[in-house]
């Protein structure tokens, strides 16, 4: 059986990227990375997606007038490189339905925040100033609402009397790199379905990804015994 065909959308560091590549690496997410999709030239993932011999587009919003126009260049190359599950890794572009209505419940995201908490930019930073006890980050579908689809699975941290906005940063993209490749993976074995803002997961919790300290959500629903 070929791998669970992704793709994923990126802008920046790409240490998401670096996670999931790293799990495809080892075996434990069963997909393969058959594109990295990224809006600005000088990003570091483009240089670490080659370095594994990955491919790699750049496809630059600011050719583009509309954001619709920007997805649809993005959708053709998705469709090229044979694409079912559209992952967005640190990727700065709002989308469109252009890209959604191309892949229907088939596009993630993950947020540093435990949603809906801190929407938008600078989560951590929010999170910190806000002065929250309890901070996170979330994988949840896209919808054509900015951050707000729904939610797969979410790893919160406790965030301490010495924590500021960078340790937060840090300690929640440690929880980042532990739960997507695992939400990624529930798409490629098919164990996850969604009924309205519900996200079924159908598994077992011997499934779970290690967290550490962190508290992980459990699956909504196990079926599998
Ligand atoms: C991560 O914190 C992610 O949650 C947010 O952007 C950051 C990207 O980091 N959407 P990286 O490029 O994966 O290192």
């Amino acid at each position: 059986m070929s791998a669970f065909p992704i793709g994923v959308l990126a802008s920046g560091t790409g240490t998401n990227f670096d996670a999931i590549a790293a799990a495809v690496g080892n075996g434990t997410l069963a997909a393969e990375i058959r594109t990295v999709i990224c809006n600005r030239p000088d990003a570091k993932v483009l240089a670490k997606a080659q370095q594994l011999g990955i491919p790699t587009e750049t496809i630059e919003h600011s050719n583009f007038t509309t954001r619709e126009a920007f997805d649809g260049e993005v959708v053709k190359r998705l469709r090229d490189a044979g694409v079912t599950l559209v992952v967005m890794a640190g990727f700065d572009r709002i989308v469109t339905p252009v890209l959604l209505e191309a892949f229907p419940e088939r596009v993630v995201n993950i947020h540093p925040a435990l949603l809906p908490a801190f929407k938008g930019l600078d989560a951590q930073t929010q999170a910190a100033e806000y002065g929250v006890r309890i901070a996170g980050a979330t994988v949840h579908l896209v919808d054509t609402h900015l951050d707000h689809g729904p939610i797969i699975v979410q790893a919160a941290i406790a965030v301490g009397p010495n924590d500021d906005a960078e340790t937060v940063r840090l300690r929640i993209l440690e929880q980042e790199h532990r739960i997507y490749p695992w939400a990624i993976n529930l798409f490629a074995n098919n164990t996850l379905r969604v009924e309205g803002r519900r996200v079924i997961i159908d598994d077992d919790a011997s499934a779970l990804p290690n967290t550490g300290d962190a508290l992980i959500s459990p699956p909504l629903q196990r079926t599998s015994r």
